[in-house]
Parts: C-alpha cells; sequence; structure tokens
C-alpha cells in the first residue's frame, strides 16, 4: 500500500500509480463509512482549499466544498471572472501567491487547447497540491468516483469485465472530451476491457489513445474502437454513455454542430441497454440532456447508478484532498 502522497498534484489520471489509486480508493471507502455513521473525521483541520472556477459546476464544487468543510477545513469558492486574471494576474502569480495563502488549489479550466497547459503552469509555481478539478485533456475525481462505483456495483475483480464508453448525441452544448479521456486511460488498469465506441468525427486525440494502448497491453485486457453505439453496447457489463465534442476533428463551432445533428439516433434507450448484460449498469456524470442524450426510463430506470456516482465524488476528492494536503 503505497501511502506517502503528502504534497502531491493531480493533474492527469496517471500522475498516481494504480497502487496509489487502490489507496485513494480504500481511504475514500472509509471516509464514506464514517460518515454513514456521523463519526467525525477532520484530517484538515485549519486547512484552507482555494476552488478556482473559469467553468460552471454542480457536483464539482458543491462536492469540494463539502468535503473540505467534513474534512474540519474550509473550500474558498473562486470565480475566474471575480479575479485579476483578465487583468494580468498569469499562472505564475496565481501559483505563487495562492500557493502561500492556501493549502491546496484545485481548478476547473475546459478551455480546449488551454485548460491543462493553465494548470500545468500554476503548478510549477505552486508549494501546495494543484488538484486538476475538469481540463480540456482530464477529469480524474470524476474517474475516481467512477472506478469506486464500479466496484461497489460490480466488485473489485474486474477482469473479462467490458466497459464501453460511447459518445452520445446532446444538443445543449459542446461538452469537453475529458472523461472519456480519463476513463480509457484509468480503467484498463484495473482489468477492465474497454471499448470505445464513437462516431469517426469524434475521435480523442492521438496521444491520449496511445497511452490508452499502451496501459491496456501492460494490463493484458482488451482495447477496441467500434464506430457503432449498438456494437459497443453489445455483452456490456457497464455502459458509460455521455457527449463530447468533435473537437479533435475540427475548432469551428458550426462545423462542429452541423457534424453532431448527423448523429442523433446516438442516445441511450431501452432498445439499445437491451443489448447489454440483462445486470448492466448505466453510468453519466451528469449533466445529461435528458431524452436527447439518455431517456429518462434508462437515466431513471434500475440499471442507472447516476446518483451513487455523483455521491462518490465526495468520498473519492476527500480521500485525495486527506492524503495530499
Ligand atoms: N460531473 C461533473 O463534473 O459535474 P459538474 O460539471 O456539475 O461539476
Amino acid at each position: 500500500m503505497q501511502t506517502y502522497l503528502h504534497g502531491r498534484d493531480m493533474i492527469g489520471d496517471l500522475d498516481f500509480s494504480k497502487e496509489e489509486v487502490e489507496t485513494v480508493m480504500d481511504v475514500a471507502f472509509d471516509l464514506k463509512r464514517k460518515r454513514a455513521l456521523n463519526e467525525p473525521h477532520p484530517y484538515l483541520r485549519d486547512k484552507v482549499l482555494a476552488m478556482l472556477f473559469f467553468f460552471s459546476s454542480t457536483r464539482t464544487r458543491g462536492s469540494f466544498e463539502a468535503g473540505m468543510a467534513q474534512l474540519g477545513g474550509h473550500a474558498a469558492f473562486i470565480e475566474s471572472k471575480t479575479t485579476q486574471i483578465a487583468h494580468g494576474d498569469t499562472p505564475k502569480e496565481i501559483g505563487e501567491i495562492f500557493g502561500r495563502y492556501y493549502d491546496g488549489i484545485a481548478i476547473r479550466h475546459c478551455d480546449w487547447g488551454l485548460g491543462n497547459r493553465y494548470i500545468n503552469d500554476v503548478a510549477k509555481y505552486s508549494r501546495t497540491p494543484i488538484l486538476n478539478m475538469q481540463c480540456d485533456i482530464y477529469h480524474p475525481f470524476q474517474c475516481l468516483a467512477d472506478l469506486m462505483t464500479i466496484w461497489e456495483k460490480k466488485g473489485r475483480d474486474l477482469r473479462r469485465r467490458k466497459m464501453v464508453v460511447s459518445w452520445a448525441y446532446a444538443e445543449s452544448y459542446s461538452k469537453p472530451i475529458s472523461v472519456p479521456q480519463s476513463l480509457i486511460l484509468q480503467m484498463p488498469r484495473f482489468g477492465m476491457d474497454v471499448v470505445l465506441a464513437h462516431p469517426p468525427e469524434f475521435r480523442l486525440m492521438p496521444e491520449i489513445m496511445d497511452m490508452a494502448k499502451d496501459e491496456a497491453k501492460k494490463a493484458g485486457v482488451g482495447f477496441d474502437v467500434v464506430e457503432d453505439m449498438g456494437e459497443g453496447f453489445k455483452d456490456a457489463d457497464i455502459v458509460y454513455a455521455k457527449s463530447w465534442g468533435p473537437l479533435v476533428h475540427t475548432s469551428d463551432a458550426k462545423e462542429g454542430e452541423a457534424i453532431t445533428k448527423k448523429y442523433a439516433n446516438w442516445i441511450t434507450d431501452e432498445k439499445k441497454m437491451k443489448l447489454a448484460k440483462e445486470d448492466a449498469i448505466y453510468m453519466h456524470p451528469l449533466p445529461a440532456d435528458r431524452n436527447v442524450e439518455v431517456t429518462d426510463g434508462i437515466l431513471d430506470g434500475a440499471q442507472s447508478v447516476v446518483y451513487d456516482e455523483a455521491e462518490n465524488r465526495l468520498h473519492a476528492q476527500k480521500a485525495v484532498m486527506a492524503l495530499t494536503m
């Protein structure tokens, strides 16, 4: 069990080794149990986390903020537009200055081509841990909550379990590609055969695909790509279907919209879920476009684990904060 994580950043999914992620899971389950029993666990008393948001959030903000309070500390909610970032504060100022005020800096910056670079630039200058609350490339805390949920529903021995990570149609906005990228990097390490399903224009970053193939090879599991949602769902144990933008294909918003419209039939509905195993679970990080991306029947149905998944954000994040801050 690797426990020396104090001072570490979590920016990408592979920043922590598999053994270190197992430590996070162990602590997360313990914290979940403690909360259920009303057992105080003030591991971060007097510590303060800065939460710097360049993008909106429901779950991430709520769970980090509640998590810090439950650990005996405090989280400061800071929207980038209320800071002096637009007037000249660079990542160096944020890292140097916030690093001296706060015991950790959590950042959400999802702008394509900018977010991950910004977070890494702040990390260069910060003396305290940097936690990635989602960037254009990774959403590591979502992925930890997902792993925790899969362990709860399917057990820890995930060998020969098929997980499909599928693109789905949505109209609300061009969603980041960070969730599917995090999933294809982390899940093979835990024994799942991962199938990535998407229309051709929704491919992920080539360097992330190469890293995912390497992880699957090292773990001795399958990693396949298909261009048909139904084929992806076939015999799956875990269905994780969500929308993302055609960002790798085009940076033109109008072209992206036109491409997306071609695939309105990529919805998770009762017919497609029937292709998966009878006891398959349905996962989504939320927010979802109801009855566009997924039907109400599936999202609110017996196979859906989306609320447990959202809850586990709290426990997984508390574990990482308690271990690193
Ligand atoms: N899943 C997730 O990150 O949700 P929010 O965007 O609401 O934080």
